[in-house]
């Protein structure tokens, strides 16, 4: 089987085509009569951080969950390291390779920092190996150059950007190839964004793909590879960060006809059409 690539166009700066790590191809799904996802492709390679936009409903957190084993698709195929896979469970998708941080975190406020990284999956099943585990979890958050101050504290006592990150570095306890965010910055100040959308870059120079979702042009545009927007469940156009401007985002997110291109390309028909008037008239 060929390994499907990913061509990057050359204004984005890197001319050689990567190879695809995940990839969706006409994946729909329904829920009742609602058409949550129609036809939708998307793909991801090795050490890419790709962000999906779109409105509010436009199927962000179910092509998540169609990634992440929560939901099955109706129809589509997706091929993770050039097979063909089915994701049924979450836990397929964790023995794949495909983590997800959701959006609520689900962690355990109660716990410390290493429990909650090892929640479920203790070193020595039936054994929590205190040691073991601490050594692992610093690794892990060093690995991301992470600030957290103690991993012996309650995660009830750190901020949401210390939160995210140990979310994060849960998500690695599994050695992941892809990693999908949810909202990583949602809730987040500016500075805990900074040191969230840090980590992100640290998730890329590892070699993982990334797919996050979100709402903020501004976090899309620092650490995005490529955009892909998402309007009422289906592909609504696909960019290249650094070649886009976030106008011309947010003009495919919302539909909208009304954005400085289309403006121009108006004016510009209107001209013709009035100079070939002239012609016709003199
Ligand atoms: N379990 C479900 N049952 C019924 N309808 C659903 C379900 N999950 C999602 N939908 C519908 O599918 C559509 C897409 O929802 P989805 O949650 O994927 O959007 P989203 O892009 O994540 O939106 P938001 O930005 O608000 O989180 C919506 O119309 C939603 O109501
Ligand atoms: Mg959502």
């Amino acid at each position: 089987m060929s390994i499907p690539t990913i061509d990057q166009p050359a204004s984005a700066g890197r001319a050689e085509p990567r190879t695809s790590i995940l990839s969706l191809r006409g994946a729909s799904k329904s829920f009742g009569a609602v058409a949550a996802l129609t036809d939708i492709d998307l793909e991801v390679a090795a050490g890419e951080v790709v962000a999906i936009v779109g409105d509010n409903g436009a199927g962000k957190s179910t092509l998540v969950k169609v990634l992440s084993g929560v939901h099955l698709p109706d129809a589509g195929t997706i091929t993770f390291e050039s097979n063909q896979v089915t994701i049924p469970t979450p836990t397929a998708a964790l023995d794949l390779g495909i983590a997800t941080v959701f959006q609520d975190l689900a962690l355990c406020d109660n716990l410390n920092v290493i429990n909650n990284l090892f929640l479920g999956r203790e070193l020595r099943p039936g054994r929590l190996d205190e040691v073991a585990m601490e050594v692992r979890s610093w690794e892990l958050l060093r690995q991301l150059s992470a600030k957290i101050p103690s991993v012996r504290i309650p995660i009830a006592a750190l901020s949401g950007g210390q939160r995210q990150t140990v979310a994060i570095a849960r998500s690695l306890v599994g050695n992941p190839k892809v990693i999908i965010l949810d909202e990583p910055t949602a809730a987040l100040g500016v500075a805990q964004t900074a040191e969230v959308l840090n980590l992100v870059e640290r998730l890329r120079e590892r070699g993982l793909g990334v797919i996050m979702i979100s709402h903020n042009m501004a976090d899309v545009q620092a650490v995005a590879d490529r955009v892909v927007v998402l309007r009422l469940g289906r592909n609504n156009g696909e960019f290249t960060v650094g070649a886009v401007s976030p106008e011309e985002i947010i003009a495919a997110i919302t539909g909208a006809t009304d954005n400085a291109v289309t403006r121009r390309t108006a004016q510009i028909d209107l001209r013709t059409a009035s100079s070939l008037d002239k012609e016709v008239t003199s």
